[in-house]
């Protein structure tokens, strides 16, 4: 969590610090601040509580010149949101100030020592204790920055991505990371330190993903050095890294998240292009042919990964089970990596995650190479943790999601655990070779068909507005829809902040039916498939009790229509196809609650769009 910018150069930082902060509010928003050695070599720093943009009144009036800065916006983990937690934080002496992206298991050890030796704290943060730390073995041992930064980070545990200014060196930033994200864009005599790219894309293409360890030092006039805890120069990789800007605006929609539920038909396109070729009937995923013989030898495949990523699993479990006839688990993997897990080396270890960057399904893919597992990563960020640690992987390649609630992510994920089910099922020999040419002929299918469901997004609108009142909803479905089920529960908590709950339909008869009464909604996702007479009788069960039901109905589902007084269109489609659709109205009926409840919908509250800890 925690975003983190620098820049040293030619332009005033001020700006693009700022400008960077805003773009990386999605991985923190509870505090933010901006330190800026200014043109008079007065080192500034500004904080404020709360988003960036309280920064910004804070700042509004006061000195924010200079070419040098740094800047960060926080998601809480050591020490409450506050001004005097928000980061940046400085040293003892007033030289040293400092941004920090993780956090510092040994911090409680390090400050003791440290406050023996006369260095005073004023903030309850894990932070503090790197900038004192720093300062502590470059005063005492009489070092250059950049030494010091190695130093103190080798007495360091924990995770941490930091840039460090040095009042007295105006032309130097000295960061580093270790299991935190860092990037550094080249510029024409200037340098870019950013969390992610995307502060970073409007200046320069040209970009150095740092490594876990690695210091790196960015002077003006000199060019970029990269070393390694042992102070041994490291070859600078510089990418060339293109980023659709226009994918990081609202494109004219009130919040991310709306923007992005539109964007779903144009970027599941995007997903598939190159890889289902309709001219040849199949679908080509490189990761399948170059890898072949290793995934099709799997004797199982274990799914690692959390929250919506985790629901878009419990889909690519079925796919694979169906199409490839290879058994699958699949494991949160906050649990998965503390509970011993029996990974053996003819496993494939899948780790699903839009930023890449989730701290515990990293750790559980360490786990499972450290096991000899095959890793493969279906990931949305392009150039992150996940996808660089893992052996072979699908890109979703939707496009950066903004908005806290995934939505683009979730639809890229099944589309490409669809493709990937195809390619293997074909290479393995398992699929049936109609069933394969239906699915790929109706996933073609899916984009339009999302277009018709936005299409109603007025009257669920208009729906949404007979909800809020509501303190509690159930949302269950069955086979391929009880995972969607859980991601309508799941969007609905995190936004509208209204208790929700999903379920297997059948299972409500097992304990959740007692809590159903005329105030309780219940949303069932009961498309046209398998098991539909089933859920007719579950809705049957609840309208005896006075539930309040609204139905996701295939279009023209006259029964269901009849039954109940609320329900959203769907069209047709395959059966495992069918989450694609059924998410879509849950995801608009989420949005719209929460706007109608008067809540911030793309960063709601304790929520960071990246979760980089544990
Ligand atoms: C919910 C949501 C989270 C993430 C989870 C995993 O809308 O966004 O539940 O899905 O934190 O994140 P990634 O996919 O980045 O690993």
């Amino acid at each position: 969590m925690c975003g983190i910018v620098g820049y040293i150069g030619k332009r005033q930082a001020y700006p693009v610090l700022i400008g960077g902060l805003h773009r990386l509010e999605y991985r923190g928003y509870d505090s933010a601040g901006v330190a800026l050695l200014s043109d008079s070599d007065r080192l500034n720093v500004y904080k404020a509580k709360g988003k960036v943009s309280e920064l910004e009144a804070v700042a509004e009036e006061k000195d924010c010149s200079g070419t040098v800065g740094i800047a960060h916006t926080r998601w809480a983990t050591h020490g409450g949101p506050s001004t005097v937690n928000a980061h940046p934080h400085v040293s003892e002496s007033g030289n040293l100030t400092l941004v920090h992206n993780g956090i510092i298991e040994n911090y409680a050890v390090l400050r003791d020592q440290l406050k023996q030796r006369g260095y005073h704290f004023q903030s309850e943060t894990d932070t503090e204790v790197l900038v004192q730390l720093i300062e502590y073995v470059q005063t005492s041992l009489g070092l250059s920055l950049e030494d010091a930064v190695q130093a103190a980070l080798k007495r360091v545990i924990g995770a941490y991505a930091i840039v460090v200014l040095d009042r007295r060196f105006p032309d130097l930033l000295v960061a580093a990371r270790k299991s935190s994200p860092m990037v550094v864009g080249i510029g024409e005599a200037e340098y870019f330190i950013a969390s992610d790219a995307s502060p970073i894309a409007e200046y320069t293409k040209q970009m150095v993903y740092l490594k876990d360890e690695e210091v790196v030092v960015c002077e003006r006039g000199r060019e970029l050095r990269v070393y390694n805890l042992s102070g041994e120069n490291v070859p600078v990789e510089v990418k060339n890294v293109e980023l659709d800007l226009t994918m990081l605006d609202k494109g004219g929609f009130p919040h991310f998240m709306l923007k992005e539920i539109f964007d779903q038909p144009s970027v599941l396109q995007d997903c598939m292009r190159g890889r289902v070729l309709p001219e040849h009937g199949r679908v080509i995923l490189s990761a399948v042919t170059e890898h072949r013989e290793r995934l099709c030898q799997a004797r199982r495949i274990v799914i690692v990964s959390c929250g919506t990523s985790w629901h878009a699993g419990l889909i690519g479990k079925q796919l694979l089970e169906h199409f490839c006839k290879i058994p699958v688990e699949v494991e949160y993997a906050s649990e998965f990596r503390y509970r011993e897990p029996v990974i053996l080396p003819d496993d494939v270890v899948m780790a699903i995650s839009q930023s890449g960057e989730t701290a515990d399904t990293l750790a559980a893919i360490s786990l499972a190479r450290e096991a000899g597992a095959f890793v493969f990563g279906v990931v949305n960020a392009v150039g992150s943790s996940i996808a660089r640690n893992t052996d072979t992987g699908t890109y979703i390649h939707v496009g950066p999601e903004i908005g806290v609630a995934s939505t683009k992510a979730f639809t890229g994920q099944v589309c490409v655990l669809t493709m990937l089910a195809l390619a293997l099922g074909e290479a393995r020999g398992t699929v049936d070779a109609g069933e394969y040419k239906a699915v790929l002929n109706e996933l073609q299918q899916i984009p339009g068909k999302i277009e018709r469901i936005l299409a109603q997004n007025d009257r669920i609108e208009t729906l949404s507005k007979i909800f809020t009142y509501a303190h509690n909803f159930l949302y269950l479905g069955r086979g391929w829809n009880y995972p969607v089920a859980l991601e309508g529960a799941l969007k609905l908590k995190e936004i509208s902040y209204i208790h929700a709950e999903g379920y297997p339909a059948a299972e409500m008869k097992h304990g959740p039916i007692a809590l159903i009464d005329q105030e309780m909604p219940v949303v069932f996702i009961a498309t046209h498939h398998q098991l539909h007479e089933k859920i007719i009788s579950n809705m049957q069960e609840v309208r005896s009790r006075n539930g309040r039901i609204i139905a996701i109905i295939t279009e023209g589902d006259e029964v269901v229509k009849q039954m109940v007084s609320e329900y959203i269109e769907v069209p047709d489609t395959l059966a495992c196809l069918a989450p694609l659709l059924s998410v879509i109205p849950l995801q608009l009926l989420a949005y719209h609650i929460a706007v109608q409840k008067g809540l911030n919908v793309d960063q709601p509250r304790n929520l960071a769009k990246s979760v980089t800890v544990e």
